[in-house]
């Protein structure tokens, strides 16, 4: 999705080895031309937290940045190494999550929260975009009176790759 996409541009700008997942293939072969180093099929591999901790010699990822919620939530903390940061984002899948408390308390976990950042932040992430030359990936471009269909368009899910984005006139 959108926050995933430019995740990855982000974390490869930083220099991050990056895990990307997707439902779907030609999505993940579009994320690997973008720079992501290692692709996982949640469809396929439903257990894609073990497959990350493989790909990690079983440690994990320091950062996950997790949009899922209810459906994945329990793997992304399951995913996220020792020490490492959950960045808790979306809620694509609900909102709800029972959790096993274990695992944050063991591996001493940074469970982090964010509600779209302050204008600071979009400052840094503009600056950052710039200096490494990021190009955003926009899926699609909606007028403003075309709202209904935009937001029908995400509310289908999947459909798109990188942003759905509103044109202004300025
Ligand atoms: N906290 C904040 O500041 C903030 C900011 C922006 C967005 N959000 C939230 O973050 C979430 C993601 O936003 P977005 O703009 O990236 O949405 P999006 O573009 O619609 O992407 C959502 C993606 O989630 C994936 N997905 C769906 N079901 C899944 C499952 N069961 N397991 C794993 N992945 C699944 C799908 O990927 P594939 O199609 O590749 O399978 C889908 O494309 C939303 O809940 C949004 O409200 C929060």
């Amino acid at each position: 999705g959108g926050v995933s996409i430019f995740t990855l541009q982000l974390a490869k700008a930083a220099g991050a080895t990056v895990i990307i997942t997707s439902s779907s293939d030609e999505k993940l072969e579009r994320a690997k031309a973008l720079g992501a180093d290692h692709l996982i099929n949640y469809r396929a591999t439903p257990d894609w937290d073990g497959k990350v901790l493989e790909l990690t010699s079983g440690l994990g990822a320091d950062l996950v940045v997790e949009t899922g919620g209810t459906a994945t939530f329990a793997r992304a903390v399951n995913a996220t190494a020792p020490g490492g940061t959950l960045f808790t984002i979306g809620f694509v899948t609900g909102a709800e999550a029972t959790v096993n408390l274990l695992p944050i308390i063991i591996k001493a976990l940074k469970v982090v929260g964010n509600n779209t950042g302050s204008v600071s932040d979009l400052r840094d992430a503009a600056r950052a975009i710039g200096a490494a030359r990021i190009e955003p990936v926009v899926d699609k471009v909606f007028s403003p009176d075309e709202a209904a269909e935009a937001y029908a368009h995400m509310a289908a899910g999947g459909l798109h790759f990188g942003k759905l984005v509103f044109g202004l006139e300025w």
